[in-house]
């Protein structure tokens, strides 16, 4: 099968196009000719080295992704060859060879069932996203109606962030460089979007909330913004940590916590087991319903576009970003 294979870890550059053996299932394991996979910031850490997994080379990245079953394992029920189906977090991609391949192997148990009225697309880039949301918004016991404050919102974990949000019944706030996007968010349904560019977002955040401070702030972006962040949070507010692509925070004053008791907890969607991922799935779609919200794609390169693929994503999407592997 063809697949793209990270030869040595240093980066993306050394992702190339080959020739592999397809995987057998093995016990336990379906088999999917991958339609679409998604792209995830996490793919490029992996290839730089900067990330905790440490796969055996040369490996295949990829955890999202969509498929036609196309074999099942021994030991395999509820799952038939022809059946279509979507990959939730698990070792896909990470430990083990991942979506950007025409062939993927996984256990049974890391597969679902692609939701009504879901295109291809949205179930190849659906589900890691909003595992990481999820856990974001449900690790703290918020009270309905909560202010959320979301950096990086128009990313893949933004958006998710956002539908979410508004399902549970809380106000979604948005920060994104861009108006284009700030003004996508709104229609999404972001109560309030401004721009972490902007030195008056504070005080223009606290003007629209008649002075309410932020519950939650779910951060992606991490690096010199992470202070501003911190000062729009009322008593009692927590922080989300998913992300950092802003890079480290350069100071940080530990007594900017003390006052208002707030508490910062990290995010790790990898750390669902595969029950946990399948029982939160269940809970993000009856929240997606109410929220009447799907995946949002931004576009879809072709198989041999990965690279271009990776350089728009670091521009900052405005949704997910995927690959059409087999997309027919
Ligand atoms: N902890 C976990 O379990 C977990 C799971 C999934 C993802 N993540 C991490 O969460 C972060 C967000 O993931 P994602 O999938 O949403 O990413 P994404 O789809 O690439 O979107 C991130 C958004 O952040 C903004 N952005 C990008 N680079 C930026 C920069 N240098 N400075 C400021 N803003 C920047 C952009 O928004 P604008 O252009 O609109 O400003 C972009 O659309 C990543 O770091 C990812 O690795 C963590």
């Amino acid at each position: 099968m063809k697949a793209w294979l990270l030869t040595k870890l240093g980066g993306l550059a050394n992702l190339h196009m080959g020739e592999v053996a397809a995987p057998v299932a093995a016990s336990g394991e379906v088999l999917l000719r991958v339609q679409f996979a998604a792209l995830n910031p996490a793919d490029r850490y992996l290839a730089q080295g900067a990330y905790p997994a440490r796969p055996a080379l040369p490996h295949i990245l990829g955890r999202d992704g969509v498929g036609e079953i196309a074999a099942v394992g021994p030991g395999v029920t509820g799952w038939q060859p022809g059946q279509h189906a979507m990959l939730l977090r698990g070792a896909v991609g990470v430990e083990r060879a991942g979506t950007f391949a025409e062939f993927v192997c996984a256990p049974a148990d890391n597969l679902v069932a692609i939701p009504d009225r879901w295109t291809s697309e949205q179930a190849g880039g659906g589900s890691l996203t909003y595992l990481t949301a999820w856990q974001a918004i449900t690790q703290w016991n918020l009270p309905p109606g909560s202010n959320i404050l979301i950096t990086g919102a128009s990313g893949g974990v933004g958006i998710a962030s956002v539908q979410l949000a508004k399902g549970l019944g809380h106000r979604a706030m948005v920060l994104s460089r861009s108006t284009d996007k700030q003004e996508r968010l709104r229609q999404i349904g972001a109560v309030w979007a401004g721009s972490p560019d902007d030195s008056q977002w504070r005080k223009s955040l606290m003007e629209y909330a008649g002075g309410r401070k932020v519950n939650l702030v779910i951060d992606n972006i991490g690096g010199a913004g992470f202070s501003d962040i911190v000062d729009v949070l009322g008593p009692n507010g927590r922080i989300s940590v998913v992300g950092r692509l802003a890079g480290p925070v350069p100071q940080f004053n530990t007594a900017s916590l003390f006052f208002r008791r707030l508490r910062v907890g990290g995010v790790a969607a990898g750390t669902y087991s595969a029950a946990e991922a399948q029982a939160a799935w269940q809970d993000i779609l009856k929240t997606l319903r109410l929220a009447e919200a799907a995946p949002v794609i931004d576009r879809s390169f072709g198989f041999a576009e990965l690279l271009q693929a990776f350089e728009y994503l670091a521009r900052g999407p405005m949704g997910k970003v995927l690959l059409a592997v087999c997309p027919g």
